[in-house]
């Protein structure tokens, strides 16, 4: 998937008027609303896939965005395995991306 059909599909519908944070993801700065999730601040930042299947090495983004599929887990702030998709961003978070297997 190119990074441009990336960007269409997880462009916002509706900007909403609320203030701004700076998290990283995987090292790089990237503005997001302050009522955003990690999650979506991965999907913002294009940083897909956001890890690997442990069993098949299938590439894995987050899909449910509300705690079922477990497809977002990511290291946040140096916790490893945090559903990326329940977390509130806050500004300097430092969220990393598992390539590898979960465990
Ligand atoms: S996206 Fe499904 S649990 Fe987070």
């Amino acid at each position: 998937m190119s990074q441009e059909s990336l960007d269409i599909r997880f462009r916002r519908a509706v900007r909403r008027a609320t203030g701004e944070v700076t998290v990283e993801v995987d090292g790089r700065p990237i503005a997001v609303g302050e009522e955003d999730t990690a999650a979506a601040a991965i999907l913002l930042a294009g940083a897909l896939p956001n890890r690997l299947s442990a069993v098949s090495g299938s590439p894995r983004a987050p899909y449910c965005m509300m705690g079922a599929c477990f497809e977002c887990l990511a290291e946040i702030d140096g916790v490893p395995l945090q559903q990326a998709c329940l977390v509130q961003v806050a500004d300097g978070m430092r969220i990393r991306t598992a390539k590898g297997s979960p465990t």
